[in-house]
């Protein structure tokens, strides 16, 4: 036999010995393992390759064009088999996918107990015929302090206690600069509530640097303490419960006059000091929790906003929403709020 002749041979022998291989190889392993052994560059169809120079010039061109032939052909059926095996690897895949399964559920967040309260307290004033407004929590000396009837001199502006951003600019240290803000802005009668975050320098177990207060504010003809006092009775009623108890103690604030701090019956132990026969820890056995903040406007304050303050009076009350959401949901420590333990945030979903 030629040398031609046998060559020839060997190349036409591939086809159907690599068919053979490919109807075992399930996998893509098994192609790959195919691949090399018939296309790789030790692989049966170089060895049979390498007879190549012992032919003479006329037959190179012929086996030359067959081994072409054969490696295109061996290409294709790799390939295709390969396909093959891939298109049985996804149908495999699917048989095992379940349209009707539930689909995993994106954890889903929840409002914040602060921003619970705040909502809550708001629609109470709103229903009551307040108006929300905003203001900037960067402040100036005047609107934090001066205009608020706190001179100079006061402890309040005391770096100790107030954080400053320059000599009169300050982060507000509550928010009663709305009221200030509110009566430039409007002419009486006007009843508003302002929402928002308030800066101390105060940082231990029962303060913290920054906290959420609401201010009101309610000017117009007649306004008397008896309308503050009614005011907050029906708010505090409407949060806490219709059997909760308000009362006043005398206190004072610069800008208000006569001012008041208020009291509710303590929310834990219904104004009892006890429950089940142990101290009650919420009012340390008073009976009574301190809410808020509150007095009739002082007319120094109404004159730095050029309100008559022969012709109009009215309240102003201030109150602390953490203090607020402690009571309402019973949460004993006010770090919790600011530490964004999830197990904690979850249960206000
Ligand atoms: N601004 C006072 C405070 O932060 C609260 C307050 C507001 C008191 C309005 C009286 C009237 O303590």
């Amino acid at each position: 036999m030629s040398d031609l002749r046998s060559l020839l041979q060997d190349l036409d022998s591939l086809v159907p010995d690599c068919e053979a291989r490919l109807g075992q190889a399930s996998s893509l392993s098994d192609l790959e393992e195919v691949r090399v052994e018939f296309l790789g560059r030790k692989g049966r169809l170089a060895k049979i390759m390498s007879g190549l120079p012992a032919l003479s010039k006329e037959e190179k061109p012929a086996a030359g064009k067959k081994a072409n032939e054969v490696k295109t052909a061996l290409t294709e059926k790799i390939e295709d088999r390969q396909a093959a095996v891939e298109r049985a690897a996804v149908l495999e895949s699917l048989s095992r996918f379940d349209p009707t399964m539930p689909g995993r559920k994106p954890q889903e967040g929840s409002l914040h107990p602060v921003t619970l309260a705040m909502d809550e307290i708001c629609d109470v004033f709103i229903g009551l015929g307040f108006e929300v407004v905003t203001g900037p929590e960067v402040e100036n000396d005047w609107y934090n302090f001066e205009a608020l009837n706190i001179p100079p001199e006061h402890p309040a502006r005391d770096m100790q206690d107030t954080l400053y951003v320059s000599d009169s600019i300050l982060l507000r240290t509550h928010t009663s600069p709305l009221q200030v803000r509110t009566m430039l802005e409007k002419k009486p009668p006007v009843a508003v509530i302002a929402p928002g975050k308030v800066y101390r320098r105060d940082s231990d177990i029962t303060h913290t640097p920054m906290f959420h207060q609401i201010e009101g504010l309610l000017v117009d003809k007649n306004v008397s303490m008896a309308d503050l006092r009614g005011t907050l009775t029906a708010f505090v009623r409407q949060l806490f419960g219709s059997k909760t108890d308000v009362r006043f103690r005398p206190s004072f604030f610069p800008f208000t006059e006569p001012s008041a701090e208020v009291d509710i019956s303590c929310v834990m132990c219904g104004g009892k000091g006890t429950v089940d026969g142990k101290p009650c820890r919420v009012c340390k056995q008073t009976g009574w929790v301190e809410i808020l903040g509150c007095g009739m406007v002082d007319p120094n304050v109404l004159g730095s906003v050029d309100y008559d303050a022969e012709k109009y009076s009215g309240f102003a009350f201030g109150l602390g929403i953490e203090r607020v959401a402690m009571l309402k949901y019973g949460i004993g420590d006010l770090r919790m709020f600011f530490e964004n333990d999830i197990r904690f945030l979850e249960q206000f979903a």
